[in-house]
């Protein structure tokens, strides 16, 4: 006889913001840092090391343990490869600055997302004090966002790096590129190609010093500016990337840069429209769809599209040969491509 339907699916989903916060708690505690490289301690000696009371210790744990970030052999933790690979600081793709950033920003702001959806206004800055959240927030703010962006991309560019064949192409522009992750991904693994980093002149100022440490400042250029108040965007490309800039604008201002971006590429150029695409039916996937409610909490006008919407845009502003090519990324599924003629 089949099983009565439960309500088991719903209790895991209210049970989800404690997964995130005993993630984002172990890792402010640093936990995974305490079990860096192979290191294994009990329940005590973590407690001791994190500075915690015995019960709310064995609670962390415990937690992380039933999540997968750690494991439990004869009464001794160890991190799990995922967490080792990717909770531990200094690590190439570390992870850790995205989540620390959605617990200090973005969680309060979608605590009180039942207010942005009824009034259609963002929660994790103010509306009415700034243009956008790029505009509104401070000095520590934008470093924390774009150390965030950083660890959100650079393990997403690595995966459209071999998506995508940039083999041909000389150079790239890439806007909205702050935090550089794409353009040092890119250039890494395209040895003949060149990026230019379009962004705000705060953005630049904060990107600048990780393309220098990436070594390879002779490929990668930095070019202050604003793609709505400037009326060219720089020219000299034969592709223009634009990565996870487009889900935080409306319909309109899309299509104004995607029109400034075929004005400015070189003829047979190619634009790339990275982002976390919706399937065409609206249904999903969930990664998406949920992305699209961060937008409502991060954004005037933002959400996420699908592949028709972005399609529709590039045909309007002159664009041929557009192509949806999908992959498994971790901030973006899809890369959109199309030629200018
Ligand atoms: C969500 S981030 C994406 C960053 C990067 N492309 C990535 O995928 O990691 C959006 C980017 O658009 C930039 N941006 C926002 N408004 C802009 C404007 N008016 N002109 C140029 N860049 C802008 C932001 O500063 C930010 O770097």
């Amino acid at each position: 006889m089949p099983e009565a339907m439960s309500p088991a699916p719903l209790m895991q989903l209210a049970m989800g913001i404690t997964a995130a916060k005993i993630l984002a708690v172990a890792l402010e505690r640093g936990v995974f840092d305490a079990l860096a490289e192979g290191a294994t301690a009990t329940a005590d000696d973590l407690a001791r090391q994190t500075g915690l009371r015995p019960r709310p210790a064995r609670v962390l744990l415990s937690g992380c343990t039933s999540l997968g970030l750690l494991t439990l052999a004869e009464g001794r933790y160890a991190n799990s490869p995922l967490s080792e690979k990717f909770l531990v600081r200094g690590r190439r793709h570390y992870f850790g600055d995205l989540i620390a950033m959605f617990d200090r920003r973005v969680y309060p702001g979608l605590m009180r997302l039942n207010e942005a959806i009824a009034v259609d206004k963002p929660t994790t800055w103010d509306p009415e004090a700034h243009d956008s959240i790029f505009s509104g927030a401070g000095d520590q703010e934008l470093a924390d966002f774009w150390d965030a962006m950083k660890s959100l991309s650079s393990f997403t560019a690595r995966q459209l790096s071999s998506t995508v064949d940039l083999a041909t192409t000389r150079r790239l522009l890439d806007l909205g590129g702050g935090g550089g992750a794409y353009a040092i991904e890119l250039c890494r693994k395209y040895p003949g190609l060149e990026v230019s980093i379009f962004d705000l002149p705060p953005v630049c100022k904060i990107t600048e010093p990780i393309v220098t440490e990436s070594s390879l400042a002779e490929r990668i250029s930095l070019i202050p500016g604003n793609f709505f108040a400037d009326d060219q965007l720089p020219g000299g490309h034969d592709a223009v990337l634009l990565s996870m800039v487009l889900h935080d604008w409306g319909p309109e201002e899309n299509k104004a840069i995607i029109a400034k971006s075929f004005a400015a590429l070189d003829s047979d150029g190619r634009i790339l429209l990275n982002d976390m695409l919706l399937d065409d039916s609206k249904a999903g996937p969930p990664d998406a769809a949920l992305m699209g409610a961060l937008m409502l909490a991060e954004t005037r006008a933002g959400r996420t599209y699908t592949p028709q919407e972005y399609q529709s845009w590039l045909t309007e502003a002159g664009f041929v040969d557009t192509e949806v090519v999908r992959y498994h990324g971790v901030g973006a599924n899809a890369v959109v491509l199309a030629r200018k003629p």
